[in-house]
């Protein structure tokens, strides 16, 4: 990352004052006045383009308690749409990497996606620090010193439902999800966690992503005529199931349950049909914790609308971001003390305690939460303080 520093002081300069800066100033007054380049790689278009929209609001959000400056030195953003295609993957995250020369990357929200953003960024040796997608390799045998997540893993977002539904003693359940492999791993979490119990997953259906043709699954849920079912779908695929879930007549017959991402940020745009919906999250709009109030209020005041879990991801990926930089006073090129001060992060986030595991996930309660009014509301912690298992994770 040497040579890429140098040339981003050379062309935010003009070459001439560079050359005069350079030669008579000392590195760290050179470095202040350089910017830090975050490439953000998120949707910005399709089924999950709000929340490529909260990760960024809730990223800004947090720069902007500083001015948009971190360890003295502005930050400047530059933004790709990963389009939620993971054959794009790789290619925007060189473009970031190599193109723009970024000081760290912040992305995706795809699984798929991020699979081929992180082998760039493992090769190149790149900061990145991954805002949503849950794919548990990367955090798990793809971890790395350099990649860190301020979200989850899929298998942890979906574990904890599962223990709950085990736990009440529910004998069938079906699952619905995108297949693919946040789907496939959500299936694998939730299975886990009911695995403690003595039921049975009755039918397993999987829709090709972003499809959000839901009549033939739906058809053949009730058929089976579960006690519930479990499904994963987020933003735009969120609202169309859910709502042709209730139209189908089948919210007053089956328990509808997911990972927190059913009901996060679209509430609004499934109106009725939310309501009642029971699910499992590392967030809920209500948590009476002093970080949420003054997070909810200022980004509110900012963006005129409510923040969700993948605000607050993108609120945390710019703390923690804070927490790297800070340490090292600005200076990107301190690999060492950079890696070793966001390992070591430990803060208050809306979401409660934040703080990373040896494999660089979060270890975070899982709150239960029911649709409310439009609100996902806190009823208990499904499970305290969980850390994804890391399998083949060879950073501890
Ligand atoms: C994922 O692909 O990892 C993902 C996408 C949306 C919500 C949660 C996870």
């Amino acid at each position: 990352m040497n040579g890429i520093t140098r040339r981003g002081v050379l062309k935010g300069m003009g070459a001439a004052g560079a050359v005069a800066a350079a030669s008579t100033l000392p590195a760290p007054y050179v470095r202040a006045a350089t910017p830090i380049k975050a490439g953000i790689l998120l949707p910005y278009s399709g089924t999950y383009s709000r929340l490529g929209e909260a990760i960024t609001n809730g990223f800004m959000l947090n720069l902007g308690k500083s001015g948009d400056m971190l360890g003295g030195r502005p930050v400047e953003l530059v933004r790709l749409d990963s389009e939620a295609k993971p054959p794009l993957g790789p290619s925007n995250a060189t473009k970031l990497i190599n193109g723009e020369k970024v000081d760290v990357l912040v992305g995706p929200v795809h699984s798929g996606v991020a699979m081929g953003m992180a082998k760039i960024a493992r090769e190149e040796e790149a900061l990145t620090i991954i805002p949503n997608a849950g794919a548990d390799q990367l955090t798990g045998v793809l971890c790395a010193p350099n990649i860190f997540r301020s979200s989850f893993s899929n298998w942890q977002a979906s574990y904890p439902m599962g223990k709950v539904l085990a736990d009440r003693g529910t004998k069938r359940v079906a699952l619905i999800y995108w297949n693919y492999a946040a789907g496939k791993q959500a299936a694998q979490g939730f299975k886990d966690g009911f695995a403690d119990g003595d039921g049975e997953i009755v039918t397993e259906i999987g829709v090709p992503f972003p499809e959000v043709e839901f009549q033939a699954a739906l058809t053949q849920v009730a058929e089976v005529n579960p006690d519930a079912v479990y499904v994963f779908f987020s933003g735009g695929g969120a609202v169309k199931f859910v709502k042709d879930w209730a139209a189908a007549g089948l919210k007053d017959k089956i328990a509808l349950h997911g990972p927190g991402f059913l009901t996060e940020g679209v509430t609004d745009a499934q109106g009725e049909a939310a309501e009642g919906i029971e699910t499992a999250m590392h967030y809920a709009d209500t948590l009476d914790n002093p970080e949420n109030k003054a997070f909810r209020a200022a980004y509110a005041d900012r963006f005129g609308k409510n923040p969700d879990v993948f605000a607050v991801q993108g609120y945390d990926a710019g703390a923690l971001l804070r927490v790297g930089v800070e340490a090292v006073q600005g200076d990107m090129d301190a690999r060492g003390d950079l890696y070793a001060a966001l390992s070591a992060a430990d803060f208050a986030s809306p979401r409660g305690r934040f703080r990373l595991s040896a494999a660089h996930n979060p270890i975070q309660d899982f709150y239960l939460r029911q649709v409310e009014n439009g609100v996902n509301v806190v009823k208990g912690i499904a499970v305290a303080q969980l850390a994804d298992p890391a399998k083949g994770c060879k950073l501890a």
